[in-house]
């Protein structure tokens, strides 16, 4: 495993990091989770990556009974987690990022975690009914009460990072140093064209999540939805449309000549094609099996196979 700055901040993470969402609770009990998290660890992932909404906070509930399990020391893993949707459903508790949600809602996140801090926290979305200013302001006292070490965004306008940012600095405040966008072979208008800045200018980091896109870039689904996939998870119909969409898997049958000509298989293809992008601090991962796992930590291997000649071929199937 190789490591990587969190942009320009002095934390470093593994290249291949471990999520928790639709799996831990859904797919996985306490034993899957410590089984993963276990073969991870072993690979050299430091990086475990929750929400607070992941399975009604279930999933924080989850690892932190794995990481009591585990028994790791402290400083060797770095644990994640996000808030915004909220567990509550008033006003005040739900699809915000004000002060009162965020101050208290760190308390339930690291009570579930079983933890004193989180390495990083990030606003789970944008807020547009919140000044940016509040949201800064609560994510520094966080910071500053040891809540968590660093903060971050995820899934927010380049413009409004860069006002958060921009307010932290006029006020001396903690600022956020990191994003977590989607990103894969399908997905990366927001990680490339519009983030460009925030990496030159800032030196932002990105934890990006779904390169396999959620399992499509696998190639499971193009024989329909295999029964133990998320796709085949209650709740999660809404996921199936996108698994199984003709043209997506099109695409996806096309790139497996590709994957096979570097010797990776479409998944190990795949994650190192999101690896190779300088800009990705790590890529978050996420296996309902140990083998997946297995498999896919094996795609660092393959980050520098790259030819020109495969690059053109890509970028043709996803013209
Ligand atoms: N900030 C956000 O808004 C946001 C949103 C989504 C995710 N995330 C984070 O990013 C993490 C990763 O996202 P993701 O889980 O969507 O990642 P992903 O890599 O796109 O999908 C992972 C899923 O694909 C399947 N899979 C993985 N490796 C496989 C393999 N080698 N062969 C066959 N199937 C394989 C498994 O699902 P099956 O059970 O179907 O086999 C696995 O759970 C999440 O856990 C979460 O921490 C963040």
């Amino acid at each position: 495993m190789k490591y990587r700055h969190l942009g320009k901040a002095g934390l470093q993470v593994s290249e291949l990091s471990l999520g928790s969402w639709v799996t831990f609770h859904n797919q996985v009990g306490i034993d899957a989770t410590v089984e993963l998290m276990a073969a991870a660890y072993d690979a050299g992932v430091n990086f475990f990556d929750n929400a607070e909404i992941y399975a009604n906070g279930k999933s924080e509930e989850l690892m932190g009974a794995a990481l009591r399990k585990l028994g790791w020391r402290r400083g060797s893993y770095l644990v994640s987690t996000k808030l915004y949707w909220g567990l509550h459903d008033n006003p005040n508790e739900k699809n915000t990022l004000n002060r009162k949600y965020l101050i208290e809602s760190i308390d339930g996140s690291l009570q579930r975690l079983g933890l004193d801090y989180v390495d990083l926290l990030f606003c789970h979305r944008a807020d547009p009914t919140t000044p940016i200013e509040e949201t800064v302001r609560a994510m520094h006292n966080i910071v500053e009460r040891g809540k968590a070490l660093y903060w971050g965004t995820s899934e927010w306008e380049a413009t409004d990072i860069q006002s958060a940012i921009e307010i932290a600095e006029r006020h001396h405040l903690h600022k956020p140093v990191v994003e977590q966008p989607v990103f894969n072979l399908f997905e990366r208008h927001r990680f490339g064209p519009e983030y460009q800045r925030l990496y030159k200018e800032y030196g932002y980091g990105s934890t990006t999540w779904s390169p396999l896109a959620s399992g499509l870039l696998t190639g499971k689904y193009s024989t329909g939805v295999p029964e133990d996939s998320r796709a085949a998870v209650a709740g999660y119909g809404w996921l199936r449309e996108q698994l199984t969409d003709a043209k997506r898997l099109a695409k996806v049958a096309a790139l497996q000549p590709l994957a096979k000509q570097m010797g990776a298989s479409l998944a190990q293809f795949s994650l190192a094609w999101c690896l190779q992008n300088p800009h990705v601090s790590t890529v978050l991962t996420g296996a309902s099996r140990v083998e997946q796992l297995r498999e896919n930590m094996q795609a660092i291997e393959f980050v520098d196979r790259f030819t020109p000649d495969i690059t053109d071929a890509i970028d043709k199937i996803f013209r």
